[in-house]
């Protein structure tokens, strides 16, 4: 996969594509839109800090290109905050952690905190996109996901290289380790955003299992696994009866 061309591809389609059509307004329940506010922050600073560190290359061009895409889901979030006549806010104290957290960090842990914002961002959009039934949020929701979709593979893609020297026991140490992050997360974005996800119908335990399934989904990339194909099924009619 070749992720320079992917995000430049990217940006060539979002460059033709009609904006949404934010004159129509979007009705968003108090809930909702408190929850939005906090997410727009977010996206704002999202990978901001991560060029510094990406080296030169093609790397760096596609994590320049990687960066424009999330300032541009908070460009479109904010957008949308104002087709509802709600107010951006400048900062919440959950993402002020994370940036101060992501600064300290060197390239391979700091995408190991971004890939939990990633997945949480996945599972966030889905419930955005099928939960509100305007049709404002829902295309709005619809182009973030289908980024947020292609940014986890992308950073797996770098993470699987940066774990490629560690022996397999250590790699498990760090992966539990970050699991337990990740759940952490998981938990507090689901208590912190709650009445929301009630409001858009995903509850509060349903969205940390996703989540967690979502991340297993992640590592397993990382650790180089294929997707398994399925099984075929085969009714039980159609074998035959009496031959073995
Ligand atoms: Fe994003
Ligand atoms: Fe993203």
């Amino acid at each position: 996969m070749n992720w320079l061309r992917e995000f430049e591809a990217e940006a060539e389609r979002r460059r033709r594509r009609e904006e949404p059509p934010w004159a129509r307004g979007a009705r968003l329940h108090p809930d909702v839109a408190k929850s939005v506010q906090r997410f727009q922050v977010g996206e704002a600073g999202d990978g901001a800090n991560l060029i510094a560190k990406a080296g030169g290359g093609d790397y760096l061009a596609a994590v320049e290109l990687f960066v424009a895409e999330e300032q541009n889901h908070a460009r479109m979030l904010a957008e949308l905050l104002n087709a509802a006549g709600v107010p951006t806010i400048e900062q919440h104290w959950s993402d002020t952690v994370f940036v101060r957290l992501r600064r300290a960090l060197g390239l391979r842990l700091e995408l190991m905190v971004l890939l939990i914002a990633e997945v949480v961002a996945l599972r966030y959009y889905r419930a955005l996109r099928d939960g509100t039934g305007d049709p404002l949020v829902t295309q709005v929701a619809a182009r973030i996901l289908a980024d947020e979709e292609r940014h986890v593979p992308f950073h797996c893609h770098r993470l699987r290289i940066g774990f490629a020297g560690l022996s397999k026991p250590v790699r498990a140490a760090v992966f539990g380790a970050w699991r337990v992050l990740l759940l952490g997360v998981a938990v507090t974005v689901a208590a912190d955003h709650g009445p929301a996800l009630h409001r858009l119908g995903v509850g509060r335990l349903v969205f940390v299992a996703d989540v967690l399934t979502a991340f297993e989904t992640a590592l397993a990339r990382i650790r180089g696994d294929e997707p398994k194909p399925k099984p075929r099924y085969v009714p039980k009619r159609a074998r035959p009866r009496g031959l073995v």
